[in-house]
């Protein structure tokens, strides 16, 4: 008997030997069973910005709405802690897991553990390393294209200086999938501008205080910079506190664009500080509901339900400040 357990073990793949243990088929998702209400877990990795706030409450309001449970946890910018979190809700078997990824890489074995459990995980907003797949591992990601993001700032930059600026970046948390995207797009935008230079390029971990200190010491490596691209809105505002610490004038001595569109950063487009910011919608809670519904259903759902984001400038923000978050 023991003999034979050997036998067919040794001839099963790694991944078919784990999921034996577990409840869910290693080559298919979870099922979700049509329910008046579903007790649905969110994971969010932080709340220090407006962006963050913006999309807990999209989901918060759209669970209360439909009566739904939801079973809230902030990883408080930790990876570690999140999957911590995502195993808690796996205990407390939440129908469905929307997971919002800090990080790429450390957060594939807390898709894969609740896939194991029998648990629907849907990413949000961030994707994960793709050795976990959409429509396999996890049933979808719904969000933005982070490198088209980075690719329109870059054009919109190329056009507004004649494919002429020397640039410091400010990049997202260090293997989240907003700052890697987001500065390949940008990569890919300047590449056939040959005066458009990335003469630095650090984190400020999408902070507003960190974009600042980092745009300070990066301002004073690189005196000729004429333009700051920051991978969100936040860090933005705090180059454009650095810039005006060191007595330069945001918008005419050096160009600040970045993504997002939230309401300071449109009032700072209208107070002609920032010059762009192309948009990253945060309000995902409506649609991560309708594709619980549809996939308990039985209906097919895409691996990727994209976003469909706007660009700011001095054309359209004014208009826009009130509506944003
Ligand atoms: O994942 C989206 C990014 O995360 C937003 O651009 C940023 O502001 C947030 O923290």
């Amino acid at each position: 008997m023991k003999r034979d357990y050997l036998m067919i073990t040794a001839s099963l793949s790694l991944a078919a030997v784990a999921y034996m243990f577990g409840t869910a088929a290693a080559d298919e998702l979870p099922k979700l069973k049509e329910k008046k209400n579903y007790k649905v877990g969110f994971s969010q990795t932080e709340s220090n910005n407006p962006w963050r706030l913006a999309e807990t409450q999209s989901v918060k309001d759209e669970a209360a709405k439909r009566g739904d449970q939801l079973v809230y946890t902030d990883a408080a910018g930790s990876a570690a802690k999140q999957v911590a979190d995502v195993n808690s809700m796996i205990a407390q078997g939440v129908d469905v897991i929307l997971l919002a990824p800090r990080e790429e890489k450390p957060l594939v074995p807390a898709v894969m553990a609740a896939k194991k459990a029998g648990i629907l995980v849907i990413l949000l907003d961030r994707r994960v390393d793709p050795v976990a797949k959409p429509g396999v591992d996890y049933l979808t990601f719904i969000g933005s294209d982070f490198v088209d993001e980075g690719k329109r700032a870059a054009d919109w930059l190329a056009k507004k200086t004649n494919g002429k600026a020397t640039i410091i970046e400010l990049q997202g948390t260090t293997g989240s999938s907003p700052a890697n995207d987001r500065h390949t797009g940008f990569v890919e935008g300047i590449k056939d501008h040959p005066d458009m230079k990335i003469v630095a390029s650090q984190t400020g971990d999408f902070a507003r205080d960190k974009g600042r200190q980092v745009a300070e010491t990066l301002l004073q490596a690189h005196p000729d910079a004429t333009a700051i691209y920051a991978h969100n809105d936040e860090m933005a505002l705090g180059a454009i506190a650095a810039l005006e610490a060191a007595g330069k004038k945001p918008g005419s001595d050096v160009i600040v664009i970045s993504i997002d569109g939230e309401k300071d950063g449109l009032q700072a487009i209208a107070d002609g500080k920032l010059a762009c910011s192309v948009e990253c919608n945060p309000r995902l809670g409506k649609k991560a509901f309708e594709v619980i519904d549809k996939y308990a259903k039985g209906e097919k759902i895409p691996t990727w339900v994209k976003s469909d984001d706007r660009l700011f400038d001095d054309s359209n923000a004014k208009e826009n400040v009130a509506t944003a978050y």
